[in-house]
């Protein structure tokens, strides 16, 4: 790793973990982190947060990343919101990508190994985790629901990949629907789609009309799975359906945040029990996010128990 940086950086004076979001300072993160970095044993760490704004120029990207390479103190850090645009403007920084990094397109995790710097794309796996804690073995076999996904941004892509992967049918939606405002995401998705081996059936409509959004949903099979992972309702402001939209009965909404105004799932709470929809946030999706990508850089191995505990702290923060 070279010593000379092409941007300025800060010399740290203590071993410094980044998060690189949106609202880093409203994040739950910043409670749950030294509770989770003592236990891990590492209690000098200190989180810090760098915020960028949604689709920023790619020289922000590149200055965080480089404060990461360069400065000896900067650990690694966590990516949201980011995930694709930052790789895609920093991506020769890096001296080493992961598989998933590659197909996917994007890095949520940032480490160093023996002077490297490592991106990896751990979405794929949490979001892998987090969608099977919500739903049981053989959920589409036995309710034949679609997945309808607002938003084909990275975390989309990582459910897809996800779902692609299960090796049985029953675990495998017959639809994946993903609507987007703008293209260039949808043809993101549709070419690592293309170059994999699926039943799955997906669909790409570039949309970003409510009312059109309501349409689809309400032309979903029962027990589709809806997902917003636009960042409405959190990173901008709203929802991708309106007040009127129908859930699919027996439906599950899927809210990826878990903290702002979250619309999407307030709007699914209200058709609670008239449509018998189960509502899920971010929360479970935010603690595997996280501990996966401390895991990778701090080196260390999160087996079941020190999950178990880590969830145990998150969730002492959170109420
Ligand atoms: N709980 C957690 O730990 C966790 C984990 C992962 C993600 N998340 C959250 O999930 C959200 C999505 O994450 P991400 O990484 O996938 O973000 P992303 O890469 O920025 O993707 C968001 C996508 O949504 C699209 N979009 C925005 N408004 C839309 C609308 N009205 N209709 C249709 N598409 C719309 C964007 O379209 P463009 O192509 O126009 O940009 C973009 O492709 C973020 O808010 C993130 O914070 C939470």
């Amino acid at each position: 790793m070279s010593q000379t940086s092409p941007y300025p950086i800060v010399q740290k004076t203590r071993p410094t973990f980044y998060f690189i979001g949106v609202t880093t300072g409203k994040s739950s993160i910043n409670r749950v982190f030294p509770l989770w970095t003592a236990e891990l044993g590492h209690p000098e760490v200190v989180l810090e947060g760098i915020d960028c704004k949604l689709n920023d120029d790619p020289e922000a990207y590149r200055r965080a990343v480089a404060q990461i390479k360069y400065d000896p103190m900067s650990l690694g850090g966590l990516v949201t919101a980011h995930k694709i645009n930052l790789l895609n403007a920093a991506r020769d920084m890096f001296d080493y990508l992961d598989p998933y990094a590659v197909l996917c397109g994007e890095v949520s995790s940032i480490s160093k190994r023996d002077g490297r710097l490592e991106g990896h794309a751990k979405d794929p796996i949490t979001s892998g985790l987090s969608l099977d804690a919500i739903i049981e073995p053989g959920y589409f076999a036995r309710t034949g629901g679609d997945i309808l996904c607002y938003g084909a941004g990275g975390s989309a892509v990582a459910i897809a990949l996800h779902l692609i992967r299960k090796t049985d049918a029953g675990d495998r939606p017959r639809r994946f629907v993903v609507v987007n405002r703008s293209q260039g995401r949808l043809d993101h998705l549709r070419e690592m789609v293309s170059g994999l081996q699926t039943d799955i059936q997906f669909e790409y409509i570039l949309n970003s009309d409510p009312l059109r959004n309501d349409a689809i949903m309400e032309q979903s099979p029962e027990g589709t799975i809806v997902i917003n992972a636009t960042g409405m309702g959190k990173d901008t402001p709203g929802s991708p359906i309106t007040n009127a939209g129908l859930f699919p009965r027996h439906s599950i909404a899927w809210e990826l945040n878990y903290r702002g105004e979250l619309d999407f799932m307030h709007q699914a709470i209200a058709q609670k029990g008239s449509r018998q929809v189960k509502i899920e946030d971010g929360w479970v999706y935010f603690v595997h996010g996280w501990t996966q990508v401390i895991a990778q850089v701090y080196h260390v191995e999160i087996d079941a128990a020190r999950f178990a505990r880590l969830d145990a702290l998150a969730n002492s923060i959170r109420g």
